[in-house]
């Protein structure tokens, strides 16, 4: 799953390379700050001795200063990193770390374990092999280890170490272990985890980690190190079907084409038969050229520019992959969710959704249950908040390639991104793909949209009002359809009070209800224009990004945005509908303006009513404006 995983590879490509007849293990390490899983880093990194004289000796220096454990040395600074985290007492995002035995090379994932840090976890578990789960031995499983483990199992890791820390401070009591191991045995059971192996170990003395503990002589099983050191992990990228998410198209002259990016699963080899999955078009394989030469032989996580026999049309994001083993190619799938962001999900807003190397626009259609990531409850929601795991639909814009994560993590995982601030706002893992509207063709249809726009003589067009209620919005979309009517133009007009009585109904002013409420609006202002009308559209719509999906649900030049840009002072002094003063007195919930939020416009192609000015006067203002530009016809059907 490496669209999660922000691993600075240049960083340890040269220790790996060093240590590359060693086979390698990635593991992650869950528990809370309390539970001691910088110590236990902490140890596993000294115990190896990687740590240096001159970092040894800056330990022992800040071990005074910030240390928990006296004059010994805190093994915990080692890993806490920056001083200022060190100075706050917490650890914040994911951290890797590299360590080798004779046996292996590891590399861990560090990630804090307080409750609003599902996302960092997430994310340092998204490569991972194994999961270490940290116990206090004092405390047994807590609420926090069942979502640590909730996690794990989501993100189909299927080998987990439960790891019971301060073993020393329950007298090295072997019925104190059982009864955890029991607990946990209990509760997992569930998880699909392949391989589970409690350890009794102290982080802070060192038993049983690389060492056996002497103080534990009734536990026969392997050290921490020994586990990890031999515990059997499929790599099996190797052996799944073939799939290279197409990053660039590499071609420096006419004479070479190539098609460049990093295998996610499977293997190569010259003369091997691809197709192009979304298109279905196939080829042959000539050449698998690196920097190093042409090679005989390429695998998952290898960066490779790939030749082909024939000319075929392949594009950025495009997927290669094997004939007989085929991706699915979809436009709506059901997907788990982990929300990462302060700003809540809302279903039918426009994201990106970035896949291999594919981007493409998708909105979630539908949130099917979130899930209580401590208790395992599943729940109903409208919404997703930051840390917030959830069975969703998604649809996508155009249809893309990928396998269901459990089949390929390599090619089931997605992120959703923020279209305006590029921010990761979610990570995806696919299930299935929905077929739900698969035997639904567009129909070609014998009149078009300028055949019935050229019987009304007219361009047909949206006209969108947005603006705080109140701004008078209404009113002088009103008077301009008058305007438009009387000349002979074919309009229509939906306004948000009358659209919520019939179509919207079921809709609220929750931000998910108004974006839903804008979807719809957006839809049916697409039809409208498809009949050949005029269409004017009046409702607050109050945030930018559902007005740039209506933007881009139209024909360019089709859509004029109208600001109707009264400000609040004037609005709420006017109140026509008296809602202001019930919402200043708390009456009414989420009012734009008063405690929902109203974004507006940045480029609308026309303001009006700045300063309040009279509707009539304002209307003019717009018809003129549409006739300068074009909107309107030179001669109308007939003129009064
Ligand atoms: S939108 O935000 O979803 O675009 P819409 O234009 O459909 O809103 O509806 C706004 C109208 O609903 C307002 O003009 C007002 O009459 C009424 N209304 C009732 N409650 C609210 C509210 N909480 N916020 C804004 N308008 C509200």
């Amino acid at each position: 799953m490496t669209a999660l995983g922000k691993i600075d590879t240049s960083v340890f490509t040269e220790y790996l390379a060093t240590h590359e007849k060693k086979s390698l293990l990635r593991f992650l390490t869950c528990g809370s700050v309390d539970d001691g899983k910088s110590t236990l880093i902490g140890r596993l990194l000294y115990d190896t001795k990687l740590i240096f004289e001159d970092q040894l000796a800056g330990l022992e220096k800040d071990s005074k200063r910030f240390g928990t454990v006296g004059e010994e040395i805190d093994l915990a600074l080692l890993v806490d990193g920056l001083q200022a985290e060190r100075e706050q007492g917490i650890t914040i995002d994911v951290a890797y770390r590299f360590f080798t035995t004779e046996k292996r090379k590891f590399i861990v994932a560090d990630t804090p374990g307080h409750e609003q840090y599902t996302r960092n976890m997430a994310t340092g578990a998204s490569n991972a092999d194994l999961a270490v789960i940290l116990i206090d031995a004092r405390k047994g499983i807590l609420t926090q280890t069942r979502r640590h483990s909730f996690i794990v199992s989501l993100l189909g890791i299927k080998h987990v170490v439960l790891a019971v820390n301060k073993i020393d401070l329950m007298a090295y009591s072997q019925s104190v272990f059982e009864r955890i191991h029991e607990d946990y045995k209990a509760f997992a059971a569930d998880f699909g985890f392949e391989s589970l192996q409690a350890i009794p170990l102290s982080a802070r003395f060192g038993d049983n980690v690389l060492e056996r503990s002497p103080s534990m002589a009734w536990y026969d099983g392997p050290t921490l190190v020994e586990h990890l050191e031999t515990v059997e992990i499929e790599r099996n990228l190797w052996e799944k079907p073939f799939r290279l998410p197409v990053q660039w198209v590499n071609r420096p002259d006419l004479n070479f084409r190539g098609f460049s990016g990093t295998i996610a699963s499977g293997v190569l080899r010259p003369g091997d038969d691809i197709v192009v999955a979304a298109s279905g078009k196939t080829s042959k394989v000539r050449s698998i050229v690196t920097y190093d030469g042409e090679l005989p032989v390429a695998g998952a996580d290898e960066a490779v520019t790939v030749t082909l026999e024939d000319e075929i049309d392949i594009s950025r994001g495009d997927v290669l992959a094997s004939p007989v083993s085929r991706p699915e190619v979809g436009d709506q799938f059901q997907a788990s969710l982990i929300w990462m962001n302060e700003d809540e999900l809302l279903p039918g807003r426009p994201y990106l959704l970035k896949i291999g190397a594919r981007t493409v626009t998708a909105t979630v259609t539908d949130i099917r249950h979130k899930t209580d990531v401590n208790s395992f409850e599943k729940l109903a929601a409208k919404t997703l908040k930051l840390n917030e795991v959830a069975t969703v639909n998604i649809a996508t814009q155009a249809p893309i390639a990928f396998d269901a994560y459990a089949e390929n993590k390599a090619t089931g995982a997605f992120i959703l991104i923020d279209r305006i601030s590029n921010l990761t706002l979610g990570a995806g893992l696919i299930d299935h793909s929905l077929r739900r509207a698969s035997n639904v063709h567009w129909q070609a249809l014998e009149v078009s949209k300028a055949a019935r726009a050229e019987i009304k003589r007219q361009k047909p067009a949206v006209l969108w009002f947005t603006g705080l209620s109140g701004a008078g919005k209404s009113t002088i979309a009103n008077l301009l359809e008058k305007k438009l009517l009387s000349l002979g133009y074919h309009t229509t007009l939906l306004d948000g009070d009358n659209v919520r009585h019939g179509l919207n109904k079921d809709l609220g002013f929750s931000d998910a209800d108004r974006v839903e409420n804008i979807r719809r609006v957006a839809e049916v202002a697409k039809l409208m224009t498809e009949a050949g009308l005029i269409t004017l559209v009046s409702f607050i719509s109050p945030f930018r990004a559902e007005r740039q999906m209506a933007r881009e649900l139209l024909e360019t030049g089709e859509f004029v945005e109208i600001h109707v840009a009264t400000p609040l002072a004037i609005a709420e002094a006017r109140d026509v509908k008296g809602l202001y003063k019930k919402a200043r007195a708390g009456e009414i919930p989420n009012f734009t303006g008063i405690d929902s939020p109203y974004e507006a416009p940045e480029a609308p192609e026309i303001v009006v009513a700045e300063k309040g000015e009279a509707p009539e006067a304002e209307a003019e203002r717009i018809f003129q404006w549409l006739f300068d530009n074009g909107y309107l016809p030179v001669e109308p059907n007939y003129v009064i």
